[in-house]
Parts: structure tokens; sequence; C-alpha cells
């Protein structure tokens, strides 16, 4: 099989988490980082960046991209990703344009690249009603919904039993900032990736209808010649 580094696009609450998890029980050689459990992840250990990424969070900003870009790096650089043999998938990262050069720097001595951009399209009135049923459990980034995906047992973790949460950025207000930044920084992010030919676009309100476009564009890159 090819190599696949692929970074999956979409607004906040657009199902990068859960399209993430799929292709993960799908595809037992893909693995995946995201930048936002790793930032949540700084902020349960208390650690400085983790007081920064906190204050921007709770505002529904995006953290300026040295931080993240620093952070997503430094994971992929211990992972041992930075290679050109090796197979990911990135969720929330890039989200700029610079972002997306400073990985592109990163990969290039390593003879690798990004080789799949693909951007989960949803409705934003199907988005905003998915955000209310969220809960989340922190430590692994598992992603729950009351009514599409609900926990075994209320409010518990499926494979720890440790108490689920609700994301403090998870509200109607804070939303709005996120949707905001997700749009305003969309456009030129695409740009930069369509004129790279590896655009890709699935549309749909379900999974039912996302994740199969989805599989097929990741399985044509894996077994292409
Ligand atoms: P991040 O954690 O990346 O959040 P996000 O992009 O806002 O995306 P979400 O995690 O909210 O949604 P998702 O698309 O993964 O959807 P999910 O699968 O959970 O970032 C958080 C913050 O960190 C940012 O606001 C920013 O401050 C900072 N940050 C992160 N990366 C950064 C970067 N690169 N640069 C700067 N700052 C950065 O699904 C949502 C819900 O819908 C779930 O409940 C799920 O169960 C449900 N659901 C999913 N699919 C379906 C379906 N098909 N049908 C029904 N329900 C569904």
């Amino acid at each position: 099989m090819n190599p696949l580094r692929l970074l999956l696009l979409g607004a906040p609450g657009s199902g990068k988490g859960t399209q993430t998890s799929k292709l993960l029980k799908h595809f037992d050689h893909v693995k995946s980082v995201s930048s936002g459990d790793l930032l949540r992840q700084q902020i349960r250990l208390n650690t400085d960046l983790g007081h920064i990424a906190a204050k921007y969070i709770a505002e529904g900003k995006l953290l300026p991209d040295s931080f993240v870009t620093g952070l997503v790096l430094n994971e992929l650089s211990s992972r041992r990703w930075l290679s050109s043999k090796s197979t990911w998938l990135l969720d929330g990262f890039p989200r700029t344009v610079s972002q997306a050069k400073s990985l592109r720097s990163e990969l290039k001595p390593h003879g690798a690249t990004l080789n799949m951009v693909v951007e989960l399209d949803v409705p934003e009135s199907v988005i905003l009603e998915r955000i209310e049923n969220r809960y989340v459990h922190v430590p692994s980034g598992r992603v729950y919904n009351l009514t599409y995906n609900p926990p075994k047992v209320a409010g518990r973790d499926d494979v720890t039993g440790e108490p689920l949460s609700k994301r403090s950025d998870d509200t109607a207000e804070v939303f709005g900032a996120r949707l905001a930044n997700y749009r305003e920084t969309l456009s030129p992010l695409k740009a930069f990736y369509s004129k790279i030919g590896i655009l890709h676009k699935v549309s749909g309100e379900t999974s039912d209808i996302i994740f199969p476009q989805l599989l097929e564009l990741v399985q044509r890159e894996l077994t292409k010649n």
C-alpha cells in the first residue's frame, strides 16, 4: 500500500473526529493526530501552553500559528512520523496557510508531503444541533453524541468508564466565533491545497453519505500505482 498523509478539513462539529475514528477502525495501519486533542491535553496537564490554549479556546479563537505548529510538529517528530514511508491523518491542523507552509517545509527534507486533503462539507444547520448533543472523553478524545452515537452507559466513556464532559467551547456564543474563524480561514487554505492539486470534498448530512465517499478516496490513494 502507498503511504497516505491525509488532512481532514471541516467546520467545527462537521465530524472530523468522528470520521477519523471510523477510518482508524477501518485501516489498522492508519494513525491520527488532532491539534484540538493535543491542546486539550496541555490544558489537562496544566502546562504553560495549556494556560494559553485555555484562554483562546474559551473564546473560540485560533491560537497563534507558532504555538500550534510547534506542538503538532513536535508530536509528529516524536512519533517518528516525519518520513516518506509514514501513513497518518491530521485533524484540525493545518488550519491556516502559514501552518500549511510550515508543515510542508518540515516534511520536505524527509521526502514526504501531504498527499490528500479532504473537506467535510456539512450544512451549518445540522452542525449546530450536533454540538448541543456532544459529550467527550477528554483524555482519549473519544466523542459521543446523545442521539447519534450515545455512550453505552449514560455519562461514561465506553472504554474506560470514566466520566464524560461537555467541552467549554461548545456554548452557542463560542461556537459562533469558531464558525466565523473557520469561514475566514477556509478559502485561502483551500486555495493553497487546490493549487497543489490534492484537495477533495465530500458533502452530506450523515455518516452514511459522508463515510463511503471518504473511504473511496482513501482507498484510491492507498492503492494507486
Ligand atoms: P478542535 O478540537 O479541532 O475543534 P473543531 O475544529 O472546532 O472541531 P470539533 O472537534 O468541534 O468538531 P469535529 O469536526 O471533530 O466534529 P465531531 O466528530 O466531534 O479545535 C478546538 C479549538 O482549538 C479551536 O477552536 C482553536 O481554538 C484551537 N485549535 C485547534 N487546532 C488549531 C490550529 N490548527 N490552529 C489554531 N488553533 C487551533 O462531531 C461533532 C458532533 O457531531 C459529535 O457529537 C458527533 O458524535 C456528532 N456527529 C459526527 N458525525 C455525525 C453524523 N454523521 N451524524 C450525526 N452526528 C454526528
